[in-house]
């Protein structure tokens, strides 16, 4: 493992049954000479990184796949197939070949003996590229067809790329309000718990980045859970700047992010528009009525109306 790698997460609430999902499966599959196959999905902020990160260096997994043997990839500045490969290539050390790219990352894979992990972080910027998705496809069922591997990967969204027959792992939901709470107590700690505390967190969905964005604000300026309750009632996303550019600094560029991915149509948009202003979601039965008949999605698609 190189230094350069980002570093474990520092908190992880709430995600052992999670966690102990994907460490089932590579058990299952590696004393066999498998390598399993694991896709993390689900909305920007949940915590797909986190619980990326978290196998990556968990010490449980030191005597399937040794530390040496796994490779952290990080794709969020992936935007073309040479830009993806050169990604993977420089994680795994390997010399870009200009010849050969692929078959030099790949011969890199096959050399390796014994069980290998390779985590690709963010895979929607290559797989929801529609330029791209066709070449991140061919290299990701080459690097799929080397049994070694255990491939490991998060996407936002709900899409598992047609490249694997994936194991079954679920999406990655939001904290349940205990495992919010410690989330928040562990930043803002001079905080007592309080039932305000946990109005707050419910308003944010116990989404991990709203959290974590919550404590650091409520550590920074002191500002007590009412406080931040009624600010939050009143400007939203804004309360959750803490800087421009990092998603990890500011939810609204992590929602963007999201809003920006190509596959945002704009019946998606209107659904989303609808759901924003609920704060816990929409009730199961009425999503079927929310939601739109894939005729209608390319009806939409190919119309050039602007958004609603
Ligand atoms: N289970 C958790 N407990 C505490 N903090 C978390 C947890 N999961 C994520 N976080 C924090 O929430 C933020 C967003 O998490 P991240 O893993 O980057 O989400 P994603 O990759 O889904 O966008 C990070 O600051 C991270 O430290
Ligand atoms: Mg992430």
């Amino acid at each position: 493992m190189r230094s350069n790698n980002p570093p474990p997460p520092l908190h992880l609430f709430g995600r052992d049954e999670y966690v102990r999902k994907i460490t089932d499966s590579i058990a299952s599959k590696v004393p066999l000479g498998l390598g399993a196959r694991l896709v993390i999905g689900g909305p920007g902020g949940i915590g797909k990184t986190s619980v990326a990160l978290k196998i990556f260096y968990l010490p449980e997994l030191d005597a399937l796949i040794p530390p040496r043997a796994r490779f952290f990839v990080p794709c969020q500045a992936v935007t073309t197939a040479s830009t993806f490969l050169s990604a993977i290539s420089s994680s795994l050390g390997v010399e870009i070949a200009a010849d050969n790219p692929l078959e030099s990352m790949l011969r890199r894979l096959r050399a390796e003996r014994g069980p290998m992990m390779l985590v690709l972080d963010n895979a929607e910027s290559f797989w929801m590229n529609g330029e791209v998705q066709p070449r991140a496809r061919a290299i990701l069922r080459h690097v799929c067809n080397i049994n070694s591997v255990t491939l490991l990967i998060t996407i936002r969204g709900t899409e598992q790329p047609d490249v694997a027959t994936w194991d079954p792992l679920p999406l990655l939901g939001p904290l349940g309000i205990e495992d919010a709470r410690n989330a928040f107590l562990a930043i803002a700690n001079t905080v007592q718990p309080s039932a305000s505390l946990d109005l707050l967190l419910k308003k944010v969905d116990c989404v991990p980045l709203a959290v974590n964005l919550l404590g650091r604000r409520c550590q920074i300026s002191g500002e007590d859970p009412i406080i931040l309750s009624e600010r939050w009632e009143k400007e939203h996303t804004r309360l959750l700047r803490l800087g421009d550019r990092n998603p990890e600094d500011n939810i609204d560029v992590s929602i963007k992010l999201s809003l920006d991915s190509e596959r945002m149509n704009i019946a998606a948009l209107r659904l989303l528009s609808i759901v924003s202003y609920l704060p816990a979601g929409i009730p199961d039965e009425a999503w079927n009525s929310l939601t739109f008949p894939d005729s209608d999605l390319s009806a939409q698609n190919s119309s050039s109306d602007a958004c609603p």
